[in-house]
């Protein structure tokens, strides 16, 4: 949710800040802003719209404004306060003292705006920020990290603030609490940014702010304090991450690239982390000894797209288990639903970003009941790897399509072996399934990659059925899972009306629904419910719903079914999905593609959701 972009150095600010922007545009992108700073006053330019708007009104301002030194940006996602150029950040304060921008909620926004309002300062914008900016310039008196501190005090909710001072030209002020940023130093600049993606190609030792933190950032260095203005010393963060990957490259959209890089993801993740199988206590782990034998309930839990990975990994530790209790909850749910926890549950965490607020409460919760908390991220430094014990790094690289692709892969292959590995060490993982299924994966890449060698065909089929009204994806057991991602996917990128059901329950209501205009999309691996699939599947077309199938390679029988088969090669039962998807990733994409659509920034949609 909104992308904040920051520099002091000696380099022009406008250029940086746009790109930096720019790199971030996933993370919100209803408008844009920037404020340079330039001798002694503070220029902004602001636009409904995407960065590449504000570029060109940025090559309007006044040539000086090149000049700027420093400087902070803004992509909105918009909370309070409708999508309008007043609404847009950075925001200023009335006296022209303090600019800054945000991203988070402020919660008590109200009562500090009728507070100043009764003193005599006017607002001007429907925004929640606007509070924050005009009452850290009623606390400012030539000290700002006095100021800051008062400010951070005040505030109730999530934030993450830079902030400009008119009468401070080479520094920026930032303070995060429940919304991430992150910091660098590098070569007489610093930066900051929202995404440490952002920063990559200046440096990839990052300072990320921890909660309740606030840096001063010159052209010379930064320095840290807590919110009470005590110094802090901080300890950077390696990312190996290369900037190049979060380039498009030739491709005309990221999300088609980051399928693209899905048997790279696959073939890294296996390789990195088999040894989770080979060896009982992994050294990024570092379980605690014994813990699994202990342990009788497990819990997954996490949003979106990672909680479809997530029924994925249960329904894996289910089929190699038969005893354990599992459980698949979405974070949000998962925090009121008074789950149970302790010394004998262990729960698992899955964000992408790391950042995801319902994600990161539930994680709270659990740890606060003495839960074993696991998370796993793909963003090293992120607040949930570095507020659980036991982080696991997925191997997906950035992921900048807002729609996600290859970190569901990566997500789904960790989490398999995973599972492995616990069970491993509880002692129910049988030899002949651990060889199984650890034999079925080393082979996925090329089967995924058979799957991209079909992409026209996959292309032929969504042209086809693009005007279709809506869409029903079905399945049993491990193919629900992909249902919803694959239903999630054309929701997110399409617009189009997409439901996903277990296969059984159509006939318990949805298939009242079914037209001619309405396609079903049915998924029937060859194995022991390929025959209870086809029942379902029947009962669909025989209320003339036109019938994809996605089906295993030599099931030629399955034309007899359906208006139109996908094939893709065979895997182990329990695999399906991960080859599945990649299909329906495509079929998604090309749906949207024929429609026009927005595809890496879908409209209403942002990457990283630090609200609850
Ligand atoms: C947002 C994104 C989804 C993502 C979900 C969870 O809704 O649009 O693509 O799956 O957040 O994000 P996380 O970073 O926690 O995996």
């Amino acid at each position: 949710m909104c992308g904040i972009m920051g520099y002091v150095g000696g380099d022009g600010a406008s250029g940086i800040i746009l790109n930096g922007l720019a790199k971030q545009e996933y993370r919100g992108y209803d408008s844009a802003g920037i404020a340079l700073c330039l001798n002694g006053e503070i220029k902004s330019a602001k636009v409904v719209g995407r960065v590449s708007a504000l570029a060109r009104l940025v090559d309007d301002m006044p040539p000086e404004c090149m000049e700027a030194r420093s400087g902070i940006g803004h992509t909105r996602w918009a909370t309070h306060g409708g999508v309008t150029v007043t609404n847009a950040h950075p925001h200023e304060s009335a006296d022209k003292m303090v600019t800054l921008v945000h991203n988070g909620i402020i919660e008590n926004s109200k009562e500090i705006k009728a507070d100043l309002t009764s003193k005599g300062i006017d607002f001007i914008t429907e925004t929640d920020t606007e509070a924050a900016c005009q009452l850290l310039a009623h606390l400012y008196r030539g000290d700002a990290l006095a100021a800051m501190t008062c400010l951070a005090k005040s505030l109730v909710g999530a934030f993450a603030l830079v902030i400009m001072f008119k009468d401070r030209p080479g520094e920026i002020w930032c303070a995060r609490k429940g919304s991430p940023l992150v910091v660098a130093y590098s070569g007489g600049a610093s930066y900051c940014a929202s995404d440490p993606t952002a920063l990559l190609e200046f440096t990839h030792d990052l300072f990320f702010l921890d909660e309740g933190e606030m840096a001063e950032l010159r052209p010379d260095g930064c320095r840290f304090f807590c919110f009470d203005g005590t110094r802090r010393e901080k300890e950077s963060i390696h990312l190996s991450w290369d900037s190049v990957m979060s380039d498009k490259g030739h491709y005309e959209h990221f999300m088609r690239k980051e399928i693209e890089e899905q048997p790279d993801v696959l073939r890294l993740t296996i390789d990195t982390h088999t040894i989770l199988t080979s060896v009982s206590r992994e050294r990024d782990l570092n379980l605690p000894v014994g813990m699994m034998k202990r342990v009788n309930r497990v819990q997954f839990v996490a949003c979106g797209t990672s909680h479809y990975a997530t029924l994925v990994a249960r329904n894996i530790m289910e089929s190699l288990d038969e005893e354990i209790d599992v459980s698949a909850d979405v974070a949000s749910e998962y925090r009121y639903r008074g789950v149970r926890g302790g010394d004998d549950t262990l729960a698992i965490f899955v964000s992408q970003s790391g950042e995801t607020a319902d994600t990161l409460a539930a994680a709270r919760l659990a740890r606060s009941k003495g839960t074993h908390c696991i998370a796993i991220t793909n963003v090293r430094g992120s607040t949930i790897d570095r507020e659980t014990e036991h982080t696991l790094l997925s191997m997906a690289g950035p992921e900048i399509g807002v729609a996600a692709t290859k970190t569901f892969t990566g997500q789904i292959s960790l989490l398999a072996l995973l599972v492995m590995q616990l069970l491993k060490d509880r002692g129910t993982l049988s030899a002949s399934d651990e060889a199984r299924v650890i034999g079925g994966m080393r082979i996925l890449p090329s089967h995924v990659h058979s799957i991209l060698e079909r992409e026209s065909e996959i292309k032929s089929l969504a042209e086809k059925y693009s005007d279709s009204k809506g869409f029903f994806f079905i399945g049993r057991r491990e193919c629900v899972p992909l249902a919803m991602e694959a239903a999630l996917k054309l929701k997110e990128i399409a617009y189009l009306p997409s439901e996903a059901y277990a296969a059984g329950e159509m006939k318990h209501g949805p298939i009242a629904m079914l037209d001619e205009h309405l396609t079903v999309f049915a998924f029937v691996p060859d194995n022991d419910l390929r025959e209870k699939t086809l029942s379902n599947v029947e009962e669909c077309r025989a209320r003339s719903a036109p019938i994809i199938l996605l089906a295993n390679e030599g099931d030629s029988s399955a034309r007899d079914h359906a208006n139109d088969v996908l094939y893709i090669p065979r895997t182990e039962r329990e695999l399906f999905p991960f080859t599945g998807v990649v299909a329906l990733q495509l079929f998604a994409y090309h749906v949207a593609r024929t429609l026009r659509r927005d595809i890496d920034m879908p409209r209403n949609l942002a990457k990283s959701v630090t609200v609850e």
